[in-house]
């Protein structure tokens, strides 16, 4: 029972379900966050684009212990402080241009509910009991940690030392669906993208495991274990519950996510844990989960312990939303780990946008303007956009789309940037400014709307904001396309 494929998608208004994971509320979006949501935006978009009817899920992970430690600190009432962080989390994707049908926060009601029937059906399968628990929490990955797991006696992530917690709990019989999880493994070659990533799961899967426990004792914050308020939900069982809450259970019978995005950390969370919860609660199962690396900021991990955060919206406000989406899509190789640096994003910025596309769009824009309408892509007859270009036009969509299926955000744009190349080669080697001809020249330039069209649609997943600036300097009447003079796309980064 695993959902839906991206190959199997587009045009013909299929349902496509893609999410994020629910971030934390103990701090602000840094660019690590970013960029996992920014990925999962550009395939949203994607597909909407080629007719899907997309449902494109975010939010917030509220119940989380850290979320009580981190409202302490600051001196908050506990709900005064997440709604003010769950606003800062929905509106830093809203300047970033994200496109998400909804926003979850693991404190509505909506999502209570849904977890507390999901426990039930747990129970009801019979993988849920009580044992003692005896282990060394991290509060930083909410997480119990093995003893070997440790470096000098502190978790290697977080660099503070766990906490000895023995406690009565409830346990997850997760140890039950070993088997039936290296079935699904085996049966669904691509359950976990990229294949390395998969290939880590699968081995841990095969050393065995172990029932992890799913309740927490005597807390005051969380979601309280039905018929036994002196526990509350393990905040792991409760937040993948997520993905159904935000959608209702009906609609996740019949159609799970299709995709989850996420980085490695939380990867096992997603192909192991959360598809033994499905089939233990009689669920179909996800698509497939999405797994990119690690960033680390000039060289060092990104950690808010080490003050070495970075705030999307400052890099936005300098280079533009498109600009941090395109630095972070064009040089990090999904799935492996990146490195983010201010400096390479000007060079990328500079070199790539405002050089590159920026300089195409205005000299393209610039010429065309100074004509009557011009034949569109698409159009007959002499004038109209010639073989070559159509042709030029159609194997870049082509490329673009083969590389957006197999996750390959660089090589997607790096293909656009290819047809850029060719279309200012074009403009030089034909010197389409000093064409005196007039038949000669509009065919040049129905040439160069045409391939500015195609490349302003084709960036609209990636780059929303100059895509739709293009779009709306060629504008289309019937067969024939009007050029419109725009300001610059990329104002040169000092
Ligand atoms: N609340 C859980 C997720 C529950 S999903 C049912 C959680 N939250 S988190 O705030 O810690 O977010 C982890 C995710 O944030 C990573 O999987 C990744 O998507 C993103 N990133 C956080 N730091 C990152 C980097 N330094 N690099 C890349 N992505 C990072 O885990």
């Amino acid at each position: 029972m695993v959902g839906g494929k991206t190959e199997n998608c587009g045009m013909n208004g299929e349902k496509f379900y893609i999410t994020t994971p629910i971030y934390y509320v103990n701090d602000k979006p840094h660019i690590g966050h970013a960029y996992t949501t920014i990925a999962a935006d550009t395939l949203a978009r994607w597909h909407a684009a080629e007719g899907d009817n997309v449902f494109f899920l975010t939010g917030v992970d509220e119940n989380a212990q850290k979320t009580v430690d981190a409202a302490k600190k600051t001196g908050e009432e506990i709900h005064a402080y997440t709604d003010r962080l769950a606003a800062l989390w929905q509106s830093t994707w809203e300047k970033l241009g994200i496109s998400n049908t909804d926003f979850i926060r693991t404190t509505e009601e909506r999502h209570v509910a849904v977890v507390k029937d999901f426990w039930r059906r747990l129970e009801a399968a019979g993988d849920i009991y009580r044992g003692e628990y005896r282990g060394l929490y991290c509060k930083g990955h909410e997480a119990f940690l093995k003893e070997d797991e440790l470096v000098d006696g502190l978790c290697p992530d977080h660099k503070t030392a766990p906490e000895l917690v023995v406690e009565e709990n409830y346990f997850f019989r997760l140890s039950k669906y070993q088997k039936a999880l290296l079935e699904l493994y085996e049966e669904n070659p691509d359950f976990v993208a990229p294949a390395h990533r998969f290939n880590e799961i699968k081995s841990f899967v095969e050393r065995g495991l172990e029932d992890v426990s799913f309740s927490r004792e005597k807390r005051d914050w969380g979601i309280p274990v039905p018929d036994d308020p002196g526990q509350v939900i393990y905040v792991w069982a409760d937040a993948l519950v997520n993905y159904i809450s935000a959608v209702g259970i009906e609609w996740w019978e019949e159609h799970p996510a299709d995709m989850h995005v996420m980085a490695k950390d939380i990867a096992r969370f997603h192909a192991v844990i959360w598809p033994a919860m499905l089939m233990s609660a009689g669920l179909p199962l996800p698509g497939q989960i999405v797994v990119h690396g690690f960033f680390t900021l000039n060289g060092t991990k990104i950690s808010k312990s080490l003050g070495n955060t970075i705030d999307p919206l400052d890099v936005a406000a300098r280079y533009g939303a498109d600009g941090l989406r395109y630095f972070l899509l064009r040089e990090i190789p999904f799935g492996a780990d990146g490195d983010f640096s201010e400096a390479k994003l000007r060079e990328r910025y500079n070199g790539d946008l405002a050089n590159g596309l920026g300089n195409f769009a205005a000299r393209v824009l610039a010429l065309a303007a100074k004509e009557e309408s011009l034949p569109a892509l698409g159009a007959e007859g002499a004038g109209a956009p010639d073989n070559e270009f159509a042709g030029v036009i159609e194997d870049t969509r082509r490329a673009v789309r083969a590389k957006l299926v197999a996750l390959k955000f660089p090589e997607a744009l790096a293909a656009v940037w290819e047809v850029i190349s060719f279309g200012d080669r074009y403009v030089n080697e034909k010197k389409v400014w000093e064409i005196n001809d007039d038949a000669a020249r509009r065919a040049a330039l129905a040439n160069l709307t045409a391939l500015l069209g195609a490349v302003g649609d084709m960036l609209a997943p990636f780059l929303p904001d100059a895509s739709q600036k293009i779009k709306a300097a060629l504008v289309r009447e019937g067969d024939t396309v009007r050029a419109v003079k725009i300001e610059p796309l990329f104002p040169r980064a000092k």
